[in-house]
């Protein structure tokens, strides 16, 4: 039996702001229990669902030095669909009503949670031989375990592994107070190890210290060795690339699952979804109080509003898109401009557009099943989690041909009756129009050729199964 733990700032259903919850609180289920034993480790945030709170048990805690502050350290757990989770706790650091605030407080908190996740391993008695690392947040961890940690027999010989869901949030702030809060040497802070232009930058120390790096798709793997996605590190990604790989995300078939989920009106599956989709948009139609038409085609967006899911395009064309025989869904928060841009069409086109500008797990899955195509125009996408939830409930993705989209969404062919979706290349306002258009006339005149699309969206398999799997010859890789 192989020890792995999974250190992260986010776990569903525990605490979740984007696809990196998924991903922690969905893959460790989907490894191989006789192999390995994979638990997972999260701040124990004052905002987290009181239901939650609850279920925790309370296993001990103790004082750490941070550098010259003395910290507590509180100990939880519980086992959630069959999975350890510990999570830490000091109201100080996570007292806030959510999870991420101003970045200089940030870089203290996750530095706080890295050295707590590894001071905690002998306290709870879990020895891993491998940690797995996701995102920022967490990238001191394979700096520690390398520096202060390495020294203890307990420690010595952990492997670790950083994963990068997203390169754009990096951990930067200037070196001086990084190694004050973090309790690093001069050493650490040169351009070969933490330091990146005049800055400290967390992730980057957790890149150079970990002794494997991945990405969430082959294409982001690629990507992020160049400039334009490379966000200033792509030398180093170049620099690593023999350690570097793309594993593209699963969902959790269980609970997105059309046939199942309690959230929607009316479940379905690939042989039913023709009536019960129709179902589903009537009802959200009326209940978001659009007109109500289970002719009209839909096209649904679930996101948060940054310029990273491509919204510039989007506010460019939607005056000139609500002129077509369209309905739009829109549900996110996010950059206050596009916030308003939606809310603003809402008021203009109201009964074609609805601005739903709110974070609801429960309405997600009720566009995501109502909807006949979902729109994800993204500049850059690591992976992208939306576009195979909509595989999944028969909504036709249409998509940037970028990171985790161009390896998911299988484009259209019409002569050979081929893809699960749409999708353009050019980051540009009327590229994506045309490819809208050509959805929405696919869809009213060529409804056998749609259903048929749609089927074999249902059908594609982007469950964890094949990837676990990979993960976890990765993990065999680095142990034998
Ligand atoms: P990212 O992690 O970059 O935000 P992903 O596509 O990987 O993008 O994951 C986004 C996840 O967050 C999906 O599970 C999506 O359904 C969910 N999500 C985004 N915005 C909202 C919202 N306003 N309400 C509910 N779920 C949301
Ligand atoms: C990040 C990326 C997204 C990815 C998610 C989970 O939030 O923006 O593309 O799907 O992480 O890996």
């Amino acid at each position: 039996m192989r020890n792995i733990l999974f250190v992260a700032s986010e776990c569903v259903p525990f605490i979740k702001t984007g696809g990196l919850a998924d991903v922690v609180g969905s893959l460790p289920k989907y490894f191989n229990k006789d192999e390995f034993d994979c638990r997972v480790i999260i701040p124990k945030y004052m905002c987290m669902k009181y239901e939650y709170v609850q279920q925790l048990e309370y296993v001990t805690h103790f004082y750490m030095q941070l550098n010259w502050r003395s910290q507590y350290v509180g100990v939880f757990k519980t086992v959630y669909d069959g999975v350890t989770i510990y999570m830490i706790d000091n109201e100080y650091y996570f007292g806030g009503d959510r999870p991420y605030g101003d970045i200089c407080y940030d870089i203290e908190k996750f530095a706080f949670f890295s050295r707590a996740a590894l001071s905690v391993l002998p306290v709870i008695g879990f020895r891993p031989d491998i940690i797995h690392c996701h995102d920022w947040q967490t990238g001191l961890v394979p700096v520690y375990l390398k520096d202060c940690f390495a020294q203890g027999d307990f420690y010595r010989g952990i492997k670790s592994i950083m994963t990068i869901h997203n390169l754009k949030f990096q951990g930067i702030w200037d070196v001086k107070t990084v190694r004050d809060i973090a309790g690093l040497s001069d050493y650490y802070f040169t351009s070969d190890k933490l330091r990146c232009y005049e800055d400290a930058n967390l992730l980057k120390g957790g890149i150079v210290y970990a002794d494997y790096v991945t990405t969430v798709s082959e294409t982001y793997a690629e990507e992020i060795k160049t400039p334009f996605f490379g966000e200033n590190l792509d030398g180093l990604m170049r620099a690593r690339s023999n350690c570097l790989a793309g594993i593209v995300n699963g969902i959790d078939y269980d609970t997105y699952n059309p046939e199942t989920d309690p959230y929607i009106y009316r479940n379905y599956n690939v042989d039913t979804f023709r009536k019960e989709k129709k179902a589903n948009k009537r009802q959200l139609q009326q209940d978001l109080g659009m007109n109500v038409d289970d002719g009209k085609f839909m096209i649904g967006i679930v996101s948060r509003l940054t310029d990273q899911k491509g919204f510039d395009l989007i506010a460019y064309i939607m005056d000139e898109l609500c002129q077509e025989d369209v309905q739009i869904v829109v549900l996110g928060t996010g950059e206050e401009r596009y916030e308003n841009m939606f809310r603003h069409f809402d008021w203009k086109y109201h009964g074609k557009v609805s601005a739903q500008i709110y974070y609801s797990e429960e309405m997600s899955h009720k566009i995501y099943a109502a909807c006949d195509a979902f729109l994800m125009p993204s500049l850059f996408e690591p992976c992208g989690l939306s576009q195979l939830m909509s595989l999944r409930y028969g909504t036709v993705p249409i998509v940037r041909e970028t990171g985790g989209l161009r390896d998911t969404v299988e484009p259209y062919n019409e002569y050979e009756s081929k893809g699960t979706g749409f999708s353009f290349t050019n980051y540009n306002a009327h590229e994506m129009l045309g490819v809208i258009r050509y959805a929405m006339n696919t869809f009213y005149n060529k409804k056998r050729e749609w259903n048929k699309m749609v089927d074999r969206g249902m059908m594609a398999d982007f469950s964890w199964k094949t990837s676990a799997g990979k993960y976890e010859q990765l993990y065999r890789n680095l142990l034998y």
